[in-house]
């Protein structure tokens, strides 16, 4: 009778070399699933800080807001792009009140809370998505920090 018929015995040797596969998968699994965790852990800034502002709320300015706000842009007198300009204000004055939500003009635009017009909504013609304005309101609310 040729060997390959004979059953199956596991020997020592080898329960011990799965029982060294699995605990090695374990290890490479929590490492897989560990390191996401970590990794968005550090793209999530604070409100209070100046990496919330250039790494969250800046984009979405740049976005929706630089074209009319921005560069040579200054619609409503407003400049967007730079502190100066965003702690300026525009032709009805401040537009932030690092601090407090509820009493910045920029938040209540573009909740589209404030006035029908003069000034109107921001953006004028759509709105940006909640998530976005849930951002740019828990950085007014954090102080409005932003680098110079
Ligand atoms: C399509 C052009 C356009 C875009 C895009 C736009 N704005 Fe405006 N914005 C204006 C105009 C025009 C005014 C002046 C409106 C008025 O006085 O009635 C204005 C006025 C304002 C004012 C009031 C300034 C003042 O003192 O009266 C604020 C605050 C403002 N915009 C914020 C924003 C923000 C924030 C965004 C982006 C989310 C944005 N705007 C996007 C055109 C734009």
């Amino acid at each position: 009778m040729p060997m390959i018929y004979k059953t199956f015995k596991p020997t020592t040797s080898t329960v011990q070399f799965a029982a060294l596969s699995f605990a090695f998968a374990g290890v490479l699994a929590s490492a897989a699933l560990w390191r996401p965790a970590s990794v968005s852990a550090q793209a999530e800034p604070a409100p209070n800080t100046t990496a919330y502002y250039t790494q969250k709320v800046q984009p979405i300015l740049q976005e929706n807001c630089y074209r009319c706000h921005g560069g040579v842009n200054h619609r409503g007198g407003l400049h967007i792009d730079s502190k100066a300009g965003l702690l300026k204000g525009g032709h009805d004055g401040a537009v932030l009140v690092p601090g407090s939500a509820e009493n910045s003009l920029l938040i209540k635009l573009i909740r589209h809370e404030g006035p029908a017009n003069d000034p109107m909504p921001m953006p004028p013609k759509s709105k940006i998505s909640d998530a976005d304005i849930a951002t740019v309101t828990a950085w007014v609310k954090a102080g409005a920090i932003m680098p110079e």
